[in-house]
């Protein structure tokens, strides 16, 4: 067994590396019901689970982890609250799973075997495990194994890895795939706190986004135990297997990541402890004890995974210069909007991702300046126009999407983010920041450990910001930011003179400027990206050689800046960069970074034909998510054929 975590905090006080704790996390306490639960039990239209009987409050897990079959098996335990006496079954949440028993259990006594039926999968959905439950039951055994194509995990051989030499695994849960390796009520309505007891092959390292031991080379033993104390929805439950290395980046934070990444990490995140105190300063107290990131190989479809007491991070934004930093502000910024305050459903998604985009650049500005935040704020404005130009169906263009029936990966945009985002930037102008930065810490700490609307929002803005301010905002300015596809008018668009410098280099370069001439040394990749974002659509083949030879685009070793380009290349069909391109898409799996390159490639026959070819032989190394995005782009391409 690994070192326990109750010896592990004390040999590392007596070695004084770790002072007690000034915000010692909460008990636990049950899972609240959102606050509008009494007046109509909320549905969730991504859930099987039947939430209005049976709530879960602990789970058990113990599972055992297979590389060579690609198999989790073992065994899920939930503790149940009965909330309505007369219900005989319970109805969880599966996908691929292959259940070989189910037992139930007064609350001490023992399992005794249940009947339960799996019914037909859903094709979003999965299927529904339904459970029959006695009387006095109130608790499940379910002994299981997931299958080798679970939708939310990934099995990467050695070669896929920094090192080459220990396979890799990792899980991603967010938005319904929590269901892909655990059966539960996979819902952000409720929230349960978890126990795990993992085994591995020795040699390798589990991490969970719970109470880690920080082992050490020598206490591998492949047998980890975790503990998540506090209530979070299912959709944070996260691990991850593989040749790790922890390194301190702070009194609360530090690395994990493969021996051959972590000091790089390190060196890229030693900012990490200054921005948790910042965000504590603004929004209230840190309520999950440590805040560690995991760096992942670069198949993590996405740049970051805001899993409690440990992000999950692509290594794509380690680029050696800090410059995407921002990516660990917003996913500690989840620690209050998200994983505190949870989106009820994924239709309130905003509540979660425009929350943290505003807190993300509240908080960059905050510690870099005022130039640094409107940097943040510009590239989000300019990502968002693109976006609602895409997005063909007008309530995706809202703050209020019905997602029933759909994928919630697919509302995955800009709009939730950057469109929330300008939403609270514009209460933030018209209220003033010191208020509104008391309002948002007010939200956060009268919703902590719960879930929450859209409607529960706004009924909470309207009594403690309207209705103090009268004549500020109207409720109906606030609807229309809710439900118009459309922009506001009186919005408050960012500014920056970063990229104001930017636009007029482009301009330079444009009519004929060299590239010394442009002093572009001390760019940030921001700058790049919008360098490259706002170019022309009509560069010929000689404008396209003279940018690569200038700036060395197609060899750029930051991912962020090769995708913005090899983006213009698939735009403009510069075919001297596809085997660049394809290099690319071959070896990074993040979808912000792949799936523009494959819209653009398949807006025509001869680039879909290229994509499908690159597709094929890049497929296996993307995850699930990623390969189920990319499939869907081009299936849509072939069904809607360019003119
Ligand atoms: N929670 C999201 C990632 C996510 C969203 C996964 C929906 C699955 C479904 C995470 O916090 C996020 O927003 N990541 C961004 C980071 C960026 C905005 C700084 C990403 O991955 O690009
Ligand atoms: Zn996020």
């Amino acid at each position: 067994m690994a070192l326990s975590r109750s010896a592990l905090l004390a040999s590392l006080m007596s070695a004084g590396l770790l002072s007690v704790c000034c915000t010692p996390a909460p008990a636990p306490t049950p899972a609240a019901p959102p606050e509008t639960h009494a007046a109509e039990p909320i549905v969730d239209p991504h859930s099987h689970a039947n939430t209005e009987a049976f709530r879960t409050q602990l789970l058990r897990l113990d599972l055992t982890v297979d590389f060579d079959a690609r198999r989790l098996r073992g065994t899920a335990e939930l503790d149940l609250a009965r909330i309505d006496g007369a219900a005989d079954t319970l109805v969880l949440d599966t996908r691929d799973l292959r259940i070989d028993r189910v037992e139930v259990a007064e609350r001490e006594g023992a399992y005794v075997a249940t009947d339960y039926e799996l019914g037909a999968a859903d094709p979003v959905l999965g299927s529904p495990l339904r459970i029959r439950m006695p009387a006095a039951a109130a608790r499940v055994r379910i002994t299981y194994q997931t299958s080798p194509e679970a939708s939310g995990l990934q099995w990467l051989t050695p070669s896929q890895t920094a090192g080459k030499a220990h396979p890799f695994l990792f899980t991603q849960s967010q938005a319904i795939h929590a269901r892909s390796w655990i059966p539960l009520q996979d819902t952000p309505l409720v929230r349960t706190a978890y126990q795990a007891r993992i085994r591995t092959p020795k040699g390798l390292l589990a991490v969970m986004s719970a109470e880690n031991a920080i082992a050490d080379a020598d206490t591998r033993d492949g047998d980890y135990q975790f503990s998540m104390p506090q209530p979070i929805p299912s959709y944070l439950i996260a691990l991850a297997v593989g040749n790790l290395r922890f390194q301190a980046t702070g009194r609360r934070t530090g690395v994990y990541a493969e021996p051959e990444v972590v000091k790089a990490a390190a060196w890229e995140f030693a900012d990490t402890e200054n921005m948790l105190e910042r965000c504590e300063a603004i929004f209230g107290p840190y309520r999950w004890g440590r805040y560690d990131l995991l760096i992942l190989p670069p198949s993590f479809p996405y740049g970051g995974m805001e899993n409690p007491r440990l992000t999950f991070a692509s290594p794509t934004v380690i680029t050696g210069d800090r410059s995407l930093v921002s990516l660990v502000a917003h996913e500690l910024a989840h620690s209050w909007s998200g994983n505190l305050v949870t989106n009820a459903t994924w239709n309130d998604f905003w509540l979660n991702e425009g929350f943290t985009t505003h807190l993300t650049n509240r908080i960059m500005e905050e510690i870099y300046g005022p130039a640094r935040g409107n940097e943040e704020r510009a590239i989000g404005a300019n990502d968002l126009k693109d976006t609602l130009e895409l997005l063909e169906i007008p309530s995706d263009r809202t703050l209020a999407p019905d997602l029933a029936g759909r994928d919630p990966d697919d509302n995955v945009t800009d709009v939730p983010y950057e469109k929330g985002a300008l939403f609270l930037a514009y209460l933030e102008a018209k209220f003033g920041r010191a208020e509104f930065d008391a309002f948002l810490r007010g939200w956060f700490d009268s919703h902590a450990f719960r879930s929450a609307r859209t409607g529960d929002f706004l009924a909470y803005l309207e009594r403690e910001l309207l209705a103090r301010h009268p004549g500020v905002v109207s409720r109906a300015k606030v609807d229309e930011w809710i439900h118009s596809p459309e922009i506001p008018d009186d919005a408050v668009w960012p500014q920056s003179d970063a990229f104001d410098r930017v636009d007029r280099s482009r301009d330079e370069w444009l009519g004929g400027a060299t590239a010394a001439s442009l002093q572009t040394a001390q760019w940030s990749t921001r700058q790049w990206q919008y360098f490259l974002d706002r170019m022309p659509d009509t560069l010929d083949d000689a404008a396209m050689a003279r940018l690569d030879a200038a700036f060395d685009f197609s060899d750029s070793p930051n991912a962020i800046i090769a995708s913005r380009w090899f983006r213009l290349v698939a735009r403009h069909q510069y075919r001297k960069a596809y085997p660049a391109m394809q290099r690319h898409l071959e070896s990074v799996g993040r979808m912000l970074l792949i799936n523009p390159v494959y819209r653009e490639l398949a807006a025509t026959p001869e680039g879909l034909e290229l994509a499908q070819a690159v597709f094929a032989g890049a497929r296996d190394g993307y995850h699930p998510i990623a390969r189920d995005a990319v499939e869907k782009i081009l299936d849509r391409a072939v069904a809607t054929p360019a003119p």
